[in-house]
């Protein structure tokens, strides 16, 4: 797949980080050492660590080289490191592994959760948020525009794309049994978009990418006509003419027993 890129990811930064925060909210750590952001992007969710906990030792761990080089601007101060969640290894045992909206694009959950767990320093706490949304609309309409001949034949089968995710209670399941502590909650936000264009692009910087980029350019410019069809049908305009984006998302806290 093609490299993220930051420059449209960060075109809803504020909406994108609003459940990095109330994630942080929750955190039940008061001064830990070794802080790691897992997926960091380009650094939105390292800065809100970097704030909370001044005197900790952050480090940002991503896959993507433009991710890495966008946060590296935003953050000098902080190591930020290529590296991929999936065997990523840290050098000392984490207080706190941080990781928001990066995990759902890590297969395995049942392996990865009770490995990232493991790693942490005795009363360490593992805080991940991930989407929910595979099952709303606009992830719904990208499979369904998909699976269209003329798109299928290169996309191929688009249900394999996307692992599916969990319900929250296997995530609970999965951590409970090691744990002293643990928060699960989901969140449905309401976002404000100011048209089905907007909703298109706010995907397209995430969960498009796989659907969009096998498509040579024309097929991608008529996929993404016909996807916003559906959009601008499946979100009408609200009295004030701006859709409503609802996106659940779930969150779990998990604290290592001392
Ligand atoms: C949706 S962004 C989240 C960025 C940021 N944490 C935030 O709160 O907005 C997901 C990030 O996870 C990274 N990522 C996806 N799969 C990864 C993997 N296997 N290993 C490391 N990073 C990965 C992507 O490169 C991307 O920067």
């Amino acid at each position: 797949m093609a490299d993220w890129n930051p420059a449209l990811y960060s075109r809803f930064e504020d909406e994108r980080t609003r459940p990095a925060h109330e994630l942080l909210a929750r955190v039940p750590l008061a001064s830990p050492n070794v802080v790691v952001d897992l997926g960091c992007g380009p650094g939105n969710s390292t800065e809100l660590l970097v704030q909370r906990f001044p005197d900790a030792r952050v480090t940002g761990i991503d896959n993507s080289e433009a991710m890495l080089e966008s946060a590296r601007k935003r953050l000098p101060g902080v190591a930020f490191s290529l590296g991929d969640i999936g065997n990523w290894q840290p050098d000392a045992a984490p207080d706190l592994i941080y990781a928001n909206a990066a995990l759902q694009w890590v297969p395995g959950h049942e392996a990865l959760f009770p490995r990232l767990f493991a790693l942490l320093a005795p009363g360490g706490v593992l805080a991940v948020q991930m989407p929910d949304n595979l099952d709303e609309p606009s992830h719904r309409l990208m499979r369904e525009t998909a699976a269209q001949p003329r798109f299928a034949e290169t996309i191929g089968d688009a249900s394999r794309l996307r692992e599916p995710r969990k319900p929250i209670t296997a995530y609970y399941d999965l951590l409970a049994k090691d744990a002293a502590q643990v928060d699960a909650w989901h969140t449905v936000y309401q976002h404000r978009m100011d048209s089905a264009g907007a909703i298109v692009d706010w995907v397209r910087a995430t969960g498009l990418r796989p659907f969009t980029e096998p498509l040579g350019e024309a097929l991608r410019a008529d996929y993404l006509a016909d996807y916003e069809r559906r959009i601008d049908a499946a979100y009408p305009a609200r009295t004030d003419g701006r859709r409503l984006l609802a996106f659940p998302r779930l969150f779990i806290v998990a604290r290592r027993q001392p």
